[in-house]
């Protein structure tokens, strides 16, 4: 999950590098560098985050107007200078940045070694440098040529960024799973692993499939096919806004993300309702379509997963369809029994995560249909889905999701309730009555942002120190109790455990001991009272007990802080809960002073295995 960048035009290429890579950060921030071609090729490397990288190159006077650029995540050897890319092969003739992994390259290794080409690093990227130099020199048929021989050798996934040296002014690239995506302006052309990296300059882009290349001059990108064939690319515009990669005067982008959310919510719901119904057609579901569907899986990854699982309830209890909810890197291998008249629901933000793509691959060639829930236009998941539901979230620069999070829940309930209206399990009244509530989620969570931000900061501040804490709820308190955990584990390193809360009685609840944190859910009628028979067990038991429920709702004996929400219909509770959930674990992640952005060892989408 690494980020690359490339540009080749008029302008300096390492302000356009440098400036891509920051906006690319949040793909893998242990080491990154860049190299420079002016009369020849310079490289640039530093171990950490980029800062260190600005530091090294900021008096070289880089001339160079052509480039290419790297933020890694360590996969394949540790951390360090040697390890980060720009790598080069053996004689300075290629140079490569990568984002993905090459599966067989142990075996390319030995190809390599047995021509005595000699290894500097651990990485595989460094062999598939090396790959491509031994075709380009065998064949002698130029960069399109070794290129593709390459890729019909390697197996694994990669977004690869390459200058020969007999080739100057010109970069190529090609892709096999790994995102990219190419620019063009009047100032040059460009390429980077994700959107905000090239938005600044440009607006127009190409989307580069599988399994192609292609070359980026100063004034026109060709592409090819695997048989170095030309191709056509028709030219799309983006329609997101420069200022969504931009802090705009937050101190970090989670907590701009988690502000943005009345507006992305809003938006999302509108583009899903028209003349107050359900408006599904810009997925391409239709009624008949729907109709077919006997039962759903969800699949996705991290915070998506728990989307899914919120889903669940609401779908299975409007639309009474069985809904299975799995994690997508267990989907993918665990032999599910699928029901052929069954619907895959695909759920992810960057519409790049690897596990999620392979199960929405696995569910087409079992034969089963596929919904993608994704919030970036033009993505793999996307691309390869049967059915698009997109989330009008904007860029999310934060590794840990919030503002798209909130979008897809409301996507999903939007399904939940066209489901319904097909299957005739809900009449017309509860059909309308929840799409009228449903339009008031956002000024409800507007309302949460502006009369309980400080006094949760207040709250939340004041566990900074703590090592454990656990999330409880029942039914889809529950459901969202798995988020707000995960939140905190992701950002604050606090390890922290989500419990239905019935079930904590046998087992877990050993753990409770004097000040031990528990969060308690209780928005739920008709679980409300075990609920809070759950938490004065907690309580007895010595714990500190911070309640989030509805404002109609009694919790003032058990909680020892209460963060009311307003009402709302029962369903859509985890829209409105989830943000007390993610301003304790923001304002506990400030607190201990840490990189609330970027949290270590995490990546914003994981595009490899
Ligand atoms: C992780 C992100 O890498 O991937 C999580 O840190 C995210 O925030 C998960 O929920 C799944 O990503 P996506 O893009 O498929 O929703």
């Amino acid at each position: 999950m690494c980020g690359i960048v490339g540009y080749n035009g008029t302008k300096k290429a390492v302000d356009i590098l440098l400036d891509g890579l920051s906006k690319l950060e949040y793909r893998g921030y242990d080491s990154a560098g860049i190299a420079i071609q002016d009369k020849e090729i310079e490289i640039f490397k530093a171990k950490g985050k980029l800062v260190n990288l600005k530091e090294k190159v900021e008096n070289k006077n880089l001339l160079g107007t052509c480039g290419i650029g790297h933020t890694r995540w360590a996969t394949h050897g540790e951390p360090n200078e040697i390890n980060a890319h720009p790598h080069v092969s053996n004689d300075g003739n290629v140079t490569l940045v990568h984002n993905g992994i090459i599966e067989n390259y142990q075996e390319l290794t030995q190809k390599l070694e047995r021509h005595n080409y000699k290894l500097y690093s651990e990485t595989d990227t460094e062999v598939l440098t090396n790959i491509i130099d031994y075709y380009y020199k065998k064949y002698k048929l130029g960069p399109i040529d070794a290129i593709n021989r390459t890729m019909v050798r390697v197996r694994g996934s990669y977004a690869i960024a390459v200058m020969f040296k007999e080739y100057p002014d010109e970069i190529w690239v090609a892709r096999k799973d790994s995102p990219m995506i190419i620019g063009i302006n009047e100032d040059g052309t460009y390429l980077a692993s994700d959107v905000p990296a090239i938005l600044k300059y440009t607006k127009n882009v190409y989307y580069i499939d599988n399994l192609e290349a292609a070359c980026l001059k100063k004034d026109k990108v060709t592409f090819y096919d695997l048989n170095g064939d030309e191709i056509k690319k028709e030219l799309k515009e983006i329609k997101w806004d420069i200022r969504a990669a931009e802090k705009e005067g937050y101190e970090h982008f989670m907590i701009k993300e988690i502000n943005e959310q009345p507006d992305v919510v809003k938006k999302t719901i509108n583009s899903l309702i028209n003349e107050n119904k359900i408006d599904l057609s810009k997925t391409g579901l239709t009624s008949e379509i729907i109709n077919q569907f006997k039962e759903i899986y969800i699949v996705a990854c991290g915070s998506a997963y728990h989307v899914g699982v919120c889903a669940k309830y609401v779908i299975e209890e409007l639309a009474r369809i069985p809904v299975v909810v799995d994690i997508a890197s267990e989907f993918r291998y665990r032999k599910p029994i699928l029901n052929k008249d069954g619907l895959v629901i695909i759920i992810s933000q960057s519409g790049e995560t690897a596990d999620s793509l392979a199960a929405l691959r696995e569910a087409k060639e079992e034969g089963l249909k596929t919904l993608a829930i994704v919030n970036v236009v033009g993505s793999s998941i996307a691309r390869e889905a049967d059915y698009v539901l997109y989330t009008l979230a904007g860029p999310e620069i934060a590794v840990a999701t919030t503002k798209a999070f909130s979008t897809q829940l409301v996507a999903s309930y939007s399904i939940a309730i066209e489901f319904a209206k097909v299957k005739n399990t809900i009449d017309n009244e509860t059909y309308v009555s929840l799409i009228n509530e449903l339009k008031v989620i956002p000024d409800k969570i507007d309302e949460i942002l502006k009369n309980s931000t400080s006094n949760i900061q207040k709250i939340a501040s004041k566990f900074s120190h703590i090592h454990d804490a656990f999330y409880i709820g029942r039914c889809l308190d529950y459901a969202i109790s798995l988020e707000g955990s995960l939140k905190l584990k992701e950002i604050s390193y606090i390890h922290s455990e989500a419990y239905a809360a019935g079930e904590l009685k046998h087992g877990t609840i050993s753990l409770i001991e004097d000040e031990t944190l528990v969060i308690g859910i209780a928005t739920q009628d008709d679980v409300f009272e075990k609920t809070i028979s759950n938490l004065v067990e907690v309580k007895s038991r010595g714990a500190y007990v911070i309640a989030i429920t509805p404002s109609d709702k009694d919790v003032s004996k058990v909680a020892n802080d209460i963060i009311t929400i307003p009402t709302t219909n029962k369903y859509f509770y985890p829209s409105l809960t989830v943000i007390p959930l993610q301003l304790i674990s923001y304002y506990i992640t400030i607190a201990k002073g840490l990189d609330v952005d970027k949290p270590r060892n995490l990546a914003k989408s994981v595009t490899v295995e």
